[in-house]
C-alpha cells in the first residue's frame, strides 16, 4: 500500500521548510524582544531602552516606531529588508551618523523622523533613494551644522520639512526651491548667518516669510540692492514655478 507516503512525505517537506523559514532571519514572521507587533503591520518599540536596531523584524514591516530609545545606529541591511515600509520614526536616540546606503531601499517611505538624534552632518546620497518621501523631521540634533546642497534634490514628493533647532548657519536653497510640492519648511532655533553665500536663503524666507514661521532673521552686513533685486526675482520665479 504506497499511497499514505506521499502525503506524508509532502508533510515532512512541508516542515523542513517551515523550520528552516523560523531560523532564516531574512524570512522572519515574528516580533522583536520587548517591541509589539499588530496585524496591520506595525511594529511598536518606542521607550524600550534599545541600544540595538531591534532584530526579527516582520519582514512584510509597515510601520516602524522605535523612538525614545538609545539606539546608536540604524544597520542598512537590516533596515533595507524592510522594503514595504512606509513610516519610520527614530526620533529621540543616539543617531550620530546617516550613510548613504543606509536607506537604500525603502522606496515606499512617506514619513521619517531623526529628530531628537546627535546628527552632524548630511551628505548628498543620504536620502536619495526615497523617492515616496513626504515629510521630513530632522529638529533637535545640536550639533548638526551641514547639509549638503544636493541632500534632497531626489525627494520630488516632498512637502514638509523641518530642520528647526539644529546648528545650522547656512542652507543653500536652490534644491529646494526645484522641489515641486515642498510646501512647509520648519528654520527656526537655528543660528543663521546672513552673510554672503547665504543671502539667497535669507531673501527667499524674508520674500515669502508667511510661509517660513519661527524663522530669525539676522543681517550682518548690508545687501546691495541690485544684488537684492536680482535675488528677489530669481525667487520669485522660483516660487511660481513652485506654486503653479
Ligand atoms: C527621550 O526618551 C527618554 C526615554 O528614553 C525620555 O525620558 C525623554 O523624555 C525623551 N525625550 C523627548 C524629547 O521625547
Ligand atoms: C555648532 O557649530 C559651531 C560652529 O559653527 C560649533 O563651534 C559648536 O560647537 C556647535 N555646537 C554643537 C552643540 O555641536
Ligand atoms: C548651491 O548648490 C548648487 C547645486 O549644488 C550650486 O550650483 C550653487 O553654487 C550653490 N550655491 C551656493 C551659494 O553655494
Amino acid at each position: 500500500r504506497p499511497a499514505p507516503a506521499q502525503p506524508l512525505r509532502l508533510i515532512v517537506l512541508i516542515l523542513f521548510l517551515a523550520t528552516r523559514a523560523n531560523t532564516s532571519p531574512v524570512l522572519s514572521t515574528g516580533c522583536p524582544d520587548r517591541c509589539v507587533c499588530d496585524d496591520q503591520l506595525v511594529v511598536q518599540c518606542a521607550g524600550q531602552h534599545l541600544t540595538t536596531f531591534p532584530v526579527n523584524l516582520p519582514l512584510a514591516t509597515r510601520q516602524l516606531i522605535i523612538s525614545n530609545n538609545r539606539i546608536v545606529e540604524l544597520p542598512p541591511l537590516a533596515l533595507n529588508y524592510l522594503s514595504d515600509l512606509v513610516y519610520l520614526d527614530c526620533s529621540n536616540n543616539s543617531l550620530t551618523e546617516i550613510s548613504e546606503s543606509t536607506f537604500g531601499n525603502l522606496r515606499k517611505l512617506a514619513y521619517l523622523d531623526l529628530s531628537f538624534n546627535t546628527l552632524t552632518r548630511i551628505e548628498d546620497r543620504t536620502f536619495g533613494p526615497l523617492t515616496s518621501l513626504v515629510m521630513l523631521r530632522m529638529t533637535d540634533n545640536p550639533g548638526l551644522s551641514e547639509i549638503h546642497p544636493d541632500a534632497f534634490v531626489e525627494n520630488t514628493a516632498l512637502q514638509v520639512l523641518d530642520v528647526g533647532r539644529n546648528n545650522l548657519t547656512v542652507l543653500n536653497i536652490t534644491s529646494l526651491i526645484a522641489l515641486p510640492a515642498l510646501r512647509s519648511v520648519g528654520l527656526s532655533g537655528n543660528p543663521w548667518s546672513c552673510e554672503c553665500d547665504n543671502e539667497d536663503l535669507c531673501l527667499w524666507v524674508h520674500l515669502e516669510g508667511f510661509k517660513f514661521q519661527g524663522f530669525n532673521l539676522f543681517y550682518s552686513n548690508v545687501i546691495p540692492a541690485w544684488r537684492f533685486l536680482m535675488l528677489s526675482y530669481q525667487i520669485k520665479v522660483g516660487f511660481r514655478e513652485l506654486i503653479t
